[in-house]
């Protein structure tokens, strides 16, 4: 059962602590990170809880959600509330997303109150609804018009400006280098590639080898991001890649350690347990309560969490069908508790290539 605001078990906390202190910091343009494996941007699932408990388990900074530009200058308040940072979190970027560049360098003024490190355009989303308006990845296309949109929004903040975006619309239009090199020529800072075309959506491969060689040749420092879903994953490209960090967005989600394993020696028994796991469902939940406004809120996001945090374990499909038939927010909890508490393998498995949750808004 949860007990409110409860510190971490302290044989846990060592752990953290002691992987924590093995990272070497980063620089991204100006800013500094304590790592170089960072948490990447997820609609419904980078709120400022979820950021938070990430830096607490080593992730070198974070990136949120995207959020509209329209909905801050229209004030909308759900759109507002998403601007939210938590006063723990330390290296933060709030990610925005628009086609129009006044309309985008209005909400970035605003943005930039709220306290983030940097500003994050969002230039990979290859949803319908976002990518019809000339949004997301749709400002891939036409790179003429891109230098106005980025200075336009630059010239209204004072923190860095970044940009995530994908190798290119289609596989007959890979454009990342010429996109980087305007975007440096106008003040971008860094920038983030997901190694997808828009036309892959979350089909096949990520596509290192052009990661690698805009890590190699590109002016601005580049975060490579694409299918890092496990500790072997992570600390190979931690050894080889040219880029200068990496981001990890659906491989935190199954695995919340996955900033911190791979700094574990070979050899050396150190690992995280189910029991640690169930510790850290209680910590999302303490979070996320500052920032939901009933129990059942707080039920729905958290119950996506503990289906993601069992993968790996035994029994996983018998404990979600008895999750989701579970409607009260602490019987919920108990199951979990049971689920996680009661596993014979201490260790958790999962493979380098499952396929897992393929669609996303960049
Ligand atoms: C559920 C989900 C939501 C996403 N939302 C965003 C978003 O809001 N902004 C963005 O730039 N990318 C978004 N992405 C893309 C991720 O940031 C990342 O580029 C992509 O998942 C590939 O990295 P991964 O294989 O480590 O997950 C989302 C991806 C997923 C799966």
């Amino acid at each position: 059962m949860t007990d409110n605001n409860a510190p971490l078990s302290l044989e846990l906390q060592r752990k953290i602590d002691l992987l924590k202190q093995r990272r070497k910091p980063i620089e991204l343009g100006s800013i500094t990170f304590d790592s170089p494996l960072l948490l990447a941007p997820m609609s419904s699932i980078g709120t400022a809880p979820f950021r938070l408990l990430m830096e607490n388990l080593g992730a070198g900074g974070t990136v949120s959600e995207l959020i509209s530009c329209h909905g801050i200058n229209y004030k909308n308040i759900r759109t507002r509330d998403m601007l939210k940072i938590d006063p723990r979190e330390k290296n933060v970027g709030l990610q925005l997303f628009g086609e129009n560049p006044e309309a985008m360098a209005l909400a970035a003024k605003v943005t930039e109150e709220f306290g983030p490190k940097f500003i994050d355009i969002n230039m990979g989303c290859p949803v319908k609804k976002v990518v019809g308006t000339g949004a997301g990845s749709s400002l891939l296309k036409d790179t003429s018009t891109l230098g106005h949109f980025f200075s336009t929004i630059k010239k209204s903040i004072s923190v860095p400006l970044s940009i995530k975006i994908r190798l290119g619309w289609d596989h007959d239009s890979i454009n990342a280098m010429e996109v980087i090199h305007i975007a440096r020529e106008e003040g971008v800072e860094f920038v983030a590639v997901h190694g997808r075309t828009r036309a892959q959506q979350y089909t096949g491969k990520a596509n290192w080898e052009l990661l690698e060689q805009l890590g190699e040749k590109a002016p601005l420092d580049i975060i490579a991001n694409g299918d890092l879903h496990t500790v072997s994953l992570v600390r190979e490209k931690m050894k080889t890649s040219k880029c200068t960090a990496l981001m990890l967005g659906r491989g935190p989600l199954r695995n919340p350690f996955l900033f911190l394993e791979p700094y574990i020696n070979e050899g050396e028994e150190i690992f995280f347990t189910p029991e640690d796991h169930y510790e850290i469902v209680k910590k999302l939940v303490e979070y996320s309560r500052l920032y939901a406004f009933t129990d059942h809120t707080l039920l729905v996001s958290i119950r996506k969490h503990i289906i993601w945090l069992a993968a790996g374990y035994n029994n996983v499909s018998y404990f979600r069908d008895i999750l989701f038939k579970t409607p009260e927010l602490s019987e919920t909890l108990k199951i979990t508790e049971e689920f996680f508490c009661t596993q014979k393998d201490k260790r958790k498995r999962l493979q380098d290539h499952d396929a897992f949750m393929t669609s996303g808004h960049g």
